[in-house]
C-alpha cells in the first residue's frame, strides 16, 4: 500500500483539514470504518485487506475496473452480502463503535440505518406512497407516516413531480424517477448512511445529472457512499475517493481532489487516465 493509504492518512483530522469542498457542515466524523476487512466468495478472494474509515457527512466514492470488489465492499457495510451463501467477511466494519457483524447486530435493524440504491431503479410494484412508506410500516414506525412520505418525497427532490399522483403505480414513472422514488424510499426511515451502487449508470443524462445533484444534498444530512464508474462523477460529486483495483485491494484513499489531479500510484493515475480497466 502506499503512503496514502496508511492508517495515518486516514484519521478524521485529515479528513477535517483537508476538506476542500466546501461543505459547511463542521468537520466531520468517521462514520463507518474498515478494518482489516476480507471477503471470499468460496475460495475466491474478493476483498483484500481493506482498511479504511469513511468520513460522516461527506460523499465517498469506491472507483476501480470491473471485478475489483467494489460491490461487495459496499453490501458489506449493512450486511447485504449475508443473503449470498458462499460469502464469508473477516474483519470488522464498525458503524456506530460496533462491528456490524457481532452476533447481537441485527442485519435488518442495521439495514434501516444504512439504506442502500441499487443500479437499477427497482421499485416495488405499489403506489408510489406505498413505496415511501414500506421500511416504516416494517419497522412500525409511530409517527404521521403521510408527513414522512412527503418529507422523504421532498429530500429525493421528486415531491413536485408526484404530489398529485401518489397512488398511482411507482412504476409508471420514468427511469430518472423511479431511481428518485428508491432514494425516497431509502430515505424514509431516517437512515444514518446511503449506500449507492451505480445509482445513475441506468439513465440518462438529464436524470442522471438531477441525482448529482441530489447525491449533493443529500451528504448535507447523510453519510453518502457511491460505487461510480464515471470519472468525471466521482470527481464531480465526491469528496473522498477509494481506488480499488483487481484483487479487491484498496490502492489509494485520499481527498478526491488529490486522488484525480495528483495521486501517490502510478497504478491509480493509469487507471484514472484510461491506461487500463
Ligand atoms: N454472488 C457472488 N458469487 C460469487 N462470486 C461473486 C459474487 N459476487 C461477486 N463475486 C466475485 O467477486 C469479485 C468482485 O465482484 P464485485 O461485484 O464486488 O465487483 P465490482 O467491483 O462491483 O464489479 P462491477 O464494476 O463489474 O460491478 C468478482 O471476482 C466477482 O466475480
Ligand atoms: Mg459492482
Amino acid at each position: 500500500m502506499s503512503n496514502s493509504t496508511t492508517d495515518d492518512s486516514l484519521i478524521t483530522t485529515e479528513v477535517q483539514t483537508d476538506s476542500n469542498d466546501g461543505r459547511e457542515a463542521p468537520a466531520a466524523g468517521t462514520a463507518v470504518a474498515a478494518r482489516d476487512l476480507d471477503v471470499f466468495y468460496g475460495d475466491e478472494q474478493a476483498i483484500d485487506d481493506v482498511t479504511m474509515e469513511i468520513p460522516e457527512k461527506r460523499v465517498t466514492a469506491l472507483i476501480g475496473p470491473s471485478g475489483c470488489g467494489k460491490s461487495t465492499f459496499l453490501r458489506c457495510i449493512n450486511r447485504m452480502n449475508d443473503m449470498i451463501e458462499i460469502c464469508r467477511v473477516e474483519g470488522d466494519v464498525e458503524f456506530g463503535g460496533k462491528n456490524v457483524y457481532d452476533p447481537d447486530v441485527d442485519p435488518v435493524a442495521l439495514r434501516r440505518k444504512i439504506g442502500m440504491v441499487f443500479q437499477k431503479p427497482n421499485p416495488f410494484p405499489k403506489s408510489i406512497r406505498d413505496n415511501v412508506a414500506y421500511g416504516l410500516k416494517i419497522q412500525d414506525f409511530d409517527g404521521d407516516v403521510d408527513q414522512r412520505v412527503e418529507e422523504s418525497l421532498k429530500g429525493a427532490a421528486l415531491w413536485d413531480e408526484v404530489k398529485d399522483q401518489l397512488d398511482s403505480s411507482g412504476l409508471e414513472l420514468s427511469g430518472g424517477q423511479q431511481q428518485r422514488l428508491c432514494i425516497a424510499r431509502a430515505i424514509a426511515p431516517d437512515p444514518e448512511v446511503i449506500l449507492m451502487d451505480e445509482p445513475t449508470s441506468a439513465l440518462d443524462p438529464v436524470a442522471a445529472s438531477k441525482i448529482e445533484d441530489l447525491i449533493d444534498d443529500l451528504a448535507e444530512e447523510y453519510t453518502v457512499i457511491i460505487v461510480t464508474h464515471n470519472m468525471q462523477q466521482a470527481a464531480r460529486i465526491s469528496d473522498r475517493t477509494a481506488v480499488f483495483l483487481t484483487g479487491g485491494e484498496l490502492v489509494e484513499y485520499d481527498d478526491t481532489a488529490k486522488i484525480f489531479e495528483d495521486p501517490e500510484e502510478q497504478r491509480v493515475e493509469d487507471y484514472i487516465t484510461g491506461k487500463f480497466g
